[in-house]
């Protein structure tokens, strides 16, 4: 941390390159300045043709220079990037990368990254074909074994009307990223490649009559935060992804969408066939309606069907996944638990690994609703063997880290 903050409060440098993509930039600076953190922003001479330096001037609360011809008694080319406890370039585009990877220091952006020995965070945009071309790759390449952590650009529409991968990801997933990568510093290392990994995450809607269904919490924040970390360990990672609150859709991932815990079991038997690895995050309603009214129930004409409604339970897909389970594919379940007097949440945690036959199992306390939605988590990760090891708080993206350190050991050597 560095010594002119606050105690957990970090010195972030925002770099901002001159791409279209620039005025995102504007809410990364809000991300971190929300959660606490002091943020310098550095923009390239091209990035202000696109954003002012008065918006990040009044965002940041610092102010914004892009030459190393401002305030050269006190040596800012260098102490920018010394001071910083994080650099966060967004968007990095084809140019940017190019002059990064090549060590370049021809503005005040390219210095600092140049000195900067704390993390440094791409996150590229543009257009498809730039963003495919093998020399733009190469330098994502180079970047990497320099050290520095290029996010995946996300999926969709671009400037004008073509749609493709070079996306600039939103900031939301992009701050959160970058946060991990002070956290942990070992989240990303590249220990999936290669990996074929399926994660469900989300709740499941049970249909009770056409305008009704049986529901739960659960936001699928931890099920997307893993999808996040491992894409960026080098996996394929397939998301089978129910109810889930307004999300940042993991940049790399294939989405696969469902509704009820059936849909979900369908999906996650076609998809687990050849996995390498199966995550079971998603909530899945045990139980659904044993009948599903053609037209919606009426108050008074059927007083039966609404107050006594007969359930039947679903299919464990679990369970299914550890029964189909193909040689050293790695299974990990969740759960939920509240205490109650005769057991802690850990001791009925215990008992479902037992039951459900999986590699590890990620137990978290949700007694008063903890947990759900939230941007953190903490828990235990039970493992097969009898090991018990605690999970210590953090943003789900840091329980996803720790999560994947333990399931990466556990896969057969390629
Ligand atoms: O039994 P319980 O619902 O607490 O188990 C939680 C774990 O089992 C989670 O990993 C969840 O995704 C999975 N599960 C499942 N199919 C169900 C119910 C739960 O795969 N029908």
């Amino acid at each position: 941390m560095n010594a002119t903050c606050k105690a957990g409060t970090l010195k972030i440098v925002v770099g901002v390159a001159g791409g279209i993509a620039a005025y995102k930039a504007a809410h990364l600076v809000r991300y971190f300045t929300e959660r606490g953190h002091d943020v310098h922003v550095v923009p390239t001479p091209a990035a202000l043709s696109f954003v002012g330096a008065a918006t990040f001037e009044a965002l940041s609360g610092n102010p914004v220079s892009t030459t190393v011809f401002d305030a050269v008694d006190e040596v800012r080319h260098v102490r920018v990037g010394q001071e910083a406890d994080l650099v966060v370039i967004t968007p990095a585009t084809a140019d940017l990368l190019s002059r990064a990877a090549q060590g370049r220091a021809d503005d005040l952006l390219t210095s600092t990254l140049l000195v900067a020995t704390c993390p440094v965070v791409f996150a590229p945009a543009m257009h498809t074909e730039m963003w495919r071309h093998p020399a733009t790759q190469e330098n994502v390449g180079k970047l990497r074994e320099h050290g520095s952590i290029v996010l995946e650009p996300a999926h969709g529409r671009l400037t004008g009307a073509d749609t493709g991968p070079g996306r600039l990801a939103d900031p939301e997933h992009i701050g959160a990223m970058a946060l991990l990568s002070v956290a942990r510093p070992g989240a990303f290392e590249r220990n999936l490649e290669g990996r074929r990994l399926v994660i469900s995450a989300g709740g499941t809607r049970e249909e009770l009559d056409p305008v009704r269904y049986l529901g739960n919490h659960s936001s699928g924040r931890q099920g997307y935060a893993l999808a996040d970390v491992a894409v960026h360990r080098g996996a394929e990672v397939t998301l089978v992804r129910g109810d889930t609150a307004e999300l940042p859709v993991p940049p790399g991932a294939t989405i696969v969408d469902v509704v009820s815990a059936r849909d979900m079991d369908t999906a996650v038997r076609e998809v687990a066939a050849d996995a390498d690895m199966v995550i079971m995050s998603a909530a899945v309603a045990d139980f659904r309606p044993a009948e599903v009214a053609g037209a919606k129930m009426k108050k008074g004409s059927d007083e039966d069907a609404l107050t006594k409604l007969v359930l039947t339970e679903n299919p464990d897909i679990l369970a299914g996944v550890v029964t189909r389970r193909r040689e050293g594919q790695v299974v990990i379940g969740f759960a939920a638990e509240t205490g109650d007097d005769n057991a802690t949440p850990l001791d009925h945690a215990k008992v479902k690994l037992r039951k459900k036959g999986c590699d590890l199992l990620m137990c978290n306390d949700v007694s008063g609703g903890a947990t759900f939605g939230s941007e953190d988590n903490v828990g235990w990760l039970l493992s097969s063997d009898g090991e018990v090891s605690e999970v210590p708080e953090g943003t789900k993206h840091s329980v996803a880290a720790a999560i994947l350190d333990r399931a990466a050991a556990l896969l057969p050597v390629n």
